[in-house]
């Protein structure tokens, strides 16, 4: 067996928001680099964020911050996103490190030295969204097919890399590694969708923007996303710097884990630049399905995503992690519903996985006071559990050396089924009522040594319940996947057991899709209101026309039926006495604020407030209860003075 096994996910845009979508390609490589990790075997996971590109650039502009700051920020958010849902990567990369850039660099000079990269003039139909070109057959009803948005055409220099050279050796490629592209029908997509018709060189520079890492010898160019975002997968491994061991280990990559909408720049692009540059090849392309919501594939701007910090908070992280992990076939799209959420949540960790759990430690402290007891002569039902439960590593080692994440499970949960069928069969109950001691020792020790078995198999996919039972049954670490830990019979007769609590206390669906409603509703509005009381940024000179003076109120008085407002007579010095009208009588009465310096907004437009010009404004501060409260110079100085 090949001991070392290195996966990566795709890296991930930082332009918005994560959803359970993306949560979900990282969790299947979480699972499978975990398991590998179980077997012995010496594992790199790698992921990280793709930050360059227009769309950044924008998105940036648009929250009004600088752009690093901004995807500084989104990295921040997308590291913590995957700490809670258990996710352990070997390493993040980001598209602005410093070494990913300047390797970047030289792999494009490489290309160009040898005549892989030219410039030339290009004139097509262009997204401005997607930064795309597109030719006039891609279109989908003369607009981008990606997006839907028009096209406008441009004309731009731009340089290409010579990818319509590389056909025949990429298909060559496909029919000698049959397993390159997973599932295979995504390859007869690529080689009659893509490089039999018609495969043309690509651009892999811009001039239009400049958020981007810079053709190294023309500093007019950004390099365009894929080379730069692909090259992530040898840059994380140190490729091209004096620190390359772990390249030289880990290259060529064993899996890289894609969505199918990029499947197309794994299998073609990808690999074409690595003949390019005499590099291997990686050896298995797998490219999902989506997770969807209303036939559709979750995105922000559709507004039709599931966020996985409510899912995680409500529901705990195990469930996340087990939803995404068995809810879809492998390789085809699956229907998001909470309700499918929240009846795997009942049906296979409360029902089959909790309820066994709790059921035999239960009934091993009440019948033998928790300590496991001796297993005895075996029976014909027992060797049957038996024998299901020692068949099942294979069967789940198997699953997941073909990906399949969700049969892996779905092997796992029949024998947690199973095993709640014995005791149905067993009926413990009776033989403690009967005084059976022997029999009823050596049913529980076979459920618990069951347990023990899942737990640990499970234990990669979803990372916290297979613990904690590992713990009540007394196992401290969770053991590895071999010397034969996943064999009936490992489990020490005498270890001290605890009940193992209610893991997963059911949910009554109806009431839980009420409730979540009315949440999601809750949250909605409370964004929407954010939004609104967001303040677009200003710059200096915006501020500049803001005058500011600190006045001193001369006379005071209310204001006639209005029980909020008073009338000041403010002095801002040099003669200019001025009426002002201000919200504050519910804080402030008309003696006190006679002789107080305040801070006044004296270019402000005049204003009628119940038939009183007002000619200014008093600024105040305003407590968590709405109360104003007047802002005030800290230091004497006289009326009149600037604020600024
Ligand atoms: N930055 C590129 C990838 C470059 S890899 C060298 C990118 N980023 S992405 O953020 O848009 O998508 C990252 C991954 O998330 C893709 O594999 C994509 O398929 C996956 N998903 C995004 N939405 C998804 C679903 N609704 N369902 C499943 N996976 C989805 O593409």
């Amino acid at each position: 067996m090949d001991k070392k096994f290195y996966i990566t996910t795709p890296i991930y845009y930082t332009s918005g928001d994560w959803h359970i979508g993306h949560c979900y390609t990282t969790i299947i490589c979480d699972a499978i680099a975990r398991f590998k990790r179980m077997e012995g075997m010496d594992v790199f996971f790698l992921t990280g964020t793709d930050e360059h590109g227009q769309k950044i650039e924008k998105a940036a502009q648009k929250a009004g911050i600088e752009t690093k700051k901004f995807v500084d920020e989104k990295v921040e958010k997308i590291k913590n996103l995957w700490k809670l849902l258990d996710v352990k990567y070997d390493k993040f990369i980001r598209t602005t490190d410093k070494q990913h850039e300047e390797i970047v660099q030289k792999i494009f000079k490489t290309l160009y030295d040898k005549g892989e990269i030219y410039k030339d003039s290009y004139e097509g139909l262009y997204c401005r969204e997607c930064e795309a070109y597109w030719t006039e057959s891609q279109l989908k009803d003369g607009k981008c097919p990606d997006c839907g948005r028009p096209v406008e055409k441009v004309k731009e220099e731009n340089y290409f890399f010579r990818l319509s050279k590389y056909g025949d050796r990429l298909i060559k490629y496909y029919e000698e590694n049959p397993n390159f592209i997973q599932p295979k029908s995504r390859q007869n997509e690529m080689i009659n969708n893509f490089i039999r018709p018609n495969l043309q060189d690509i651009s892999v520079s811009r001039s239009s923007f400049k958020w981007g890492v810079p053709v190294p010898f023309d500093d007019k160019h950004v390099i365009y996303v894929w080379i730069d975002a692909l090259s992530n997968y040898i840059t994380a491994l140190g490729y091209g710097t004096e620190n390359d061991s772990l390249y030289k280990k880990f290259w060529p990559a064993d899996v890289h884990m894609v969505g199918k909408e990029i499947v197309r720049f794994h299998t073609i692009i990808w690999p074409a630049i690595l003949m390019a540059l005499d590099l291997p090849l990686p050896k298995q392309v797998y490219g999902h399905g989506w997770l969807l919501i209303g036939g559709e594939k979750m995105s922000k701007s559709k507004g039709n995503t599931a966020d996985p910090l409510i899912l995680s908070g409500r529901y705990g992280v195990d469930s996340v992690r087990y939803y995404v992990l068995r809810e879809v076939p492998f390789g085809s799209d699956g229907e998001y519903t909470l309700e499918a959420f929240l009846n795997r949540f009942n049906t296979d960790l409360a029902n089959d996985l909790g309820n066994l759990a709790s059921r035999t430690t239960a009934m091993i402290e009440q019948y033998f006071d928790g300590i496991v007891p001796k297993r005895g002569e075996l029976n014909e039902l027992d060797h049957s559990l038996i024998d299901m439960t020692n068949g099942l590593y294979e069967e789940v080692k198997a699953n997941i050396a073909n990906l399949q994440v969700s049969n892996a499970l779905s092997n796992i949960f029949k024998v947690a089924s199973r095993a709640n069928k014995y005791i149905d069969e067993t009926t413990p109950w009776i033989l403690n009522k009967n005084g059976d001691k022997e029999r009823l020792g050596t049913v529980l020790y076979n459920l618990a040594d069951t347990i023990r078995v899942i737990s640990i198999l499970l234990s990669p996919f979803i990372t916290t319940a297979p613990k904690q039972i590992l713990n009540s049954l007394g196992i401290k670490e969770v053991p590895t996947l071999f010397e034969g830990n996943v064999e009936c019979g490992k489990l020490k007769e005498g270890t001290k057991v605890t009940k193992c609590n209610q893991l997963f206390p059911r949910f009554d669906i109806e009431k839980e899709l009420t409730e979540v409603d009315k949440l999601l509703e809750q949250n909605k509005m409370k964004k929407e209101e954010e939004n609104n009381n967001k303040k677009e940024q200003i710059t200096i000179d915006d501020f500049a026309k803001t005058e500011l003076k600190v006045g001193k109120v001369i006379s005071c008085e209310k204001v006639e039926g209005a029980d909020k407002l008073l009338k000041e007579t403010v002095d801002l010095g040099n003669g200019d006495i001025r009426t002002i009208v201000s919200g504050i009588a519910k804080s402030y009465t008309p003696e006190e604020m006679v002789g107080k310096k305040v801070v006044i907004v004296s270019n402000l437009k005049p204003a009628k407030l119940r038939g009183i010009e007002s000619q200014g404004m008093v600024l105040c501060a305003v407590d968590e209860k709405g109360n104003p409260i007047l802002v005030s110079p800290e230091k004497e100085v006289n009326e009149g003075s600037e604020v600024r």
